[in-house]
Order: structure tokens, then sequence, then C-alpha cells
């Protein structure tokens, strides 16, 4: 059965999906509106309410929390640096939120202010995904072992909820296949 890393890591895989989507949803031209706007709003609710709402708790509540109390403090591994990295995105979909919301959104400046946003969330998103996948939840297997992320399992996976993040993000994919 999937543990809780194997189940972040899975969730890693989706919230990747949705990375690429905004990345193309973004454009690359400075000053000019992101091409899709409507990619940028489902990512953006996406990031919101399951990475930020769901994922990144299984983390700090969970794994981090459980490492810590392990005698591993977030200064002492990249626990530390995921926290900050947790923090920024969370006031980067502020900041794509506030460029999404209201009647100013389709001038230029709330146009770029979304593009900017969306693009320094993929470039803090991405290779923190890497680093947790590749460096913190190998330490994090090392110094919890496998009885206490069984327990972390039972307590904080739920199977309805992974199948809904994992349909969210397919969802967002396929917006980008139709016509805006
Ligand atoms: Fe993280
Ligand atoms: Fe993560």
């Amino acid at each position: 059965m999937a543990d809780l890393i194997d189940t972040l890591m899975e969730e890693h895989l989706h919230i990747l999906m949705v990375l690429c989507a905004v990345e193309r949803a973004r454009g690359d031209r400075p000053g000019e509106p992101p091409p899709r706007v409507d990619v940028l709003e489902a990512a953006a609710e996406f990031l919101r309410d399951h990475v930020d709402g769901a994922h990144h708790p299984k983390e700090e509540d969970g794994l981090f929390a459980a490492m810590e109390a392990a005698g591993l403090p977030p200064s002492a591994s990249p626990v530390g640096c995921m926290l900050k990295q947790h923090v920024r995105g969370r006031e980067l979909v502020e900041s794509m939120s506030r460029a999404l919301d209201g009647p100013h959104r389709h001038q230029p400046e709330h146009a770029e202010a979304l593009r900017l946003a969306a693009g320094e969330y993929v470039r803090v998103l991405a290779p923190h995904i890497q680093m947790e996948d590749f460096v913190l939840y190998p330490l994090a297997r090392r110094v919890l072992g496998q009885p206490a992320l069984d327990e972390l399992t039972r307590r904080l996976v739920e199977p309805a909820a992974v199948a809904a993040f994992a349909a969210a993000a397919r969802r967002i994919d396929e917006l980008t296949r139709r016509a805006p």
C-alpha cells in the first residue's frame, strides 16, 4: 500500500502537470497579457485549494513535524528552505488571485502581474519538488522508519482526497487542449 511519501510523490506528478499548464498559459512575451487566463484561473484555484490546502499541510504538519520530533530540526535539513518556499508560493498564489479578481483584471498591468506571479511560482515550485523527491523524502524515510510513516499515512492520507487532487489536475491539463 502507498504510504505518505508515495502519496506526496504522486501528488507532485499532478502538481508538475499543472505547472506545465501554467507555463504554457502564461505566455513568454513581457508586457503582453497571458494567452490563457481561463487556465491560470483554474490553476490558481488548484494551487490554493489542493496544493496549499492539502499537499503542503501533509508535509508541514505531518512529515516535517515528525522529522523534527525525531530530532532533525528544520534548520538542520532542507526543511527550513522548503518551508520558506511554501510561504513564497502562498504569496504568489495570492498575487495571482488578486490579479485575476475584480473589474480591473483585463487591464494591462494586472495581466502582466498575473504573468509574472505565475512564472515565479513555476520557478519556485518545480525545483522545490525535485529537492523533496530526491533529497528530503529519502532523508525522511531514513530518519522516521516505516512504522512511523505507516502511522502518519493512517492519520493523513485520505484516498478520496488524493483522487480528487489527481482529477482536478487532469481537468486543468484537459483545459489547455481546448480552445480558449
Ligand atoms: Fe513542499
Ligand atoms: Fe511537496
